[in-house]
């Protein structure tokens, strides 16, 4: 902060991800049994080999190095090693980097373990995480490990039997839900109900996502409302997809294709359009719940082969009329005369 106008240097904004990045334990929102678990070693002290693994933007390096400030406090600096995938991750970073610092003799406080954060661990290659077994044994009475990861079966098992496992899940809606009002109130972010959740909506449990477009959307478009969050995420509107979902309901596969077109003509591809249609018909009240099975199931098709390559409208156009067809009259199908 500048503290004269004389001296007044240019102040530099982090972004929200890392200016609302919890710094401790008690401040990391969900996964509380998880968490209280981590909170048990830190007061602790004697810290096991550990590896969180779970999907991105939930938490896991942000506990990771809430951990190690709790354990180390002020010798946090040279009590830990952090390496992750922007680092060299083959073999010989285990048998120099990683051995090195854990031959390092460091003044600890009492009872303390010098740390190696391994973030990204999955991006290890399997060579350098062999060399790391004997390792993790050898220096375990000065040094412990920390692996984080989003696949934990990219981890060799005779590590992952090392290592106390933590498994991080989804944050829920109302988790997200919670950290974005306290943003948007610290902020002074004018924002709309129905913002708030279309940016929950599109963010599926990941925090980094949602604040990252929250953060985009009050900076590039001003207001914080459903509209302006679809146009920054770059997402199908599920009120349209909503409205394609309602015509196939009632069988009218015209009104489907009509919406359809709208929505492929705005530029949209069919891997979100896919993925939209499927997001908005399990949370749809207004369909009952085994005509919703029968959808998911046409829908879950369609998206396979979307992802095989055929991402074409007419895949799209062909899942709106099976569909349609799910809902039709068997009788009055048949009577139709082709
Ligand atoms: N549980 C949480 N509580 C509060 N903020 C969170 C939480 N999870 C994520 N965030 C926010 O998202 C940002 C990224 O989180 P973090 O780096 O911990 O994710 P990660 O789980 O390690 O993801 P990745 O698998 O991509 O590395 C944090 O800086 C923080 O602002
Ligand atoms: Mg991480």
């Amino acid at each position: 902060m500048a503290s004269s106008s004389t001296t007044a240097q240019p102040t530099y904004e982090l972004p929200w991800v890392e200016k609302y990045r919890p710094v401790k334990l008690d401040d990391v929102v969900g996964n509380r049994p998880t968490i209280e678990r981590l909170k048990v070693i830190q007061e602790d002290g004697n810290c096991p080999h550990l590896l969180i693994s779970g999907l991105p933007g939930i938490g896991k390096t942000t506990s990771v190095h809430c951990l190690a400030h709790g354990l180390l406090g002020d010798a946090y600096k040279e009590g830990v090693l952090e390496l992750n995938a922007s680092d060299e991750r083959g073999i010989d970073v285990v048998r120099n980097k990683i051995k090195n610092f854990a031959q390092k003799k460091v003044s600890l406080p009492p009872g303390k373990h010098k740390l190696i954060i391994l973030d990204e661990a999955d991006s290890m290659t399997t060579g350098a995480q062999q060399a790391l077994r004997r390792t993790m044994e050898i220096y375990s009475n000065t040094t412990r490990f920390c692996l984080a990861c989003n696949q934990s079966n990219k981890i060799i098992d005779p590590i992952q039997s090392r290592c106390a496992i933590l498994r991080y899940s989804k944050l829920s809606d109302e988790e997200v839900m919670k950290r974005l009002l306290e943003i948007c109130s610290i902020e002074k972010v004018e924002y709309t109900d129905n913002g708030l959740e279309a940016l929950v909506f599109t963010a599926e449990g990941d925090m980094r996502q949602a604040i990252n477009n929250l953060q985009s959307t009050w900076t590039g478009l001003g207001l914080v409302n459903a509209d302006n969050v679809f146009k920054v995420c770059d997402q199908p509107h599920p009120i349209d997809i909503r409205k394609m979902l309602m015509a196939c309901y009632k069988a009218d596969v015209d009104e489907a294709m009509e919406v359809l077109d709208k929505v492929w003509s705005a530029g949209y591809a069919a891997v979100d359009i896919i993925g939209t249609l499927f997001k908005v018909v399990k949370v749809m009240d207004a369909i009952p719940e085994a005509v919703k099975l029968d959808f998911i199931k046409e829908i879950g098709w369609t998206h396979m082969r979307i992802l095989e390559g055929v991402s074409t409208v007419i895949q799209l156009g062909a899942c709106l009329a099976r569909l349609c067809k799910l809902q039709m009259d068997p009788v009055a199908f048949e009577a139709v005369k082709f």
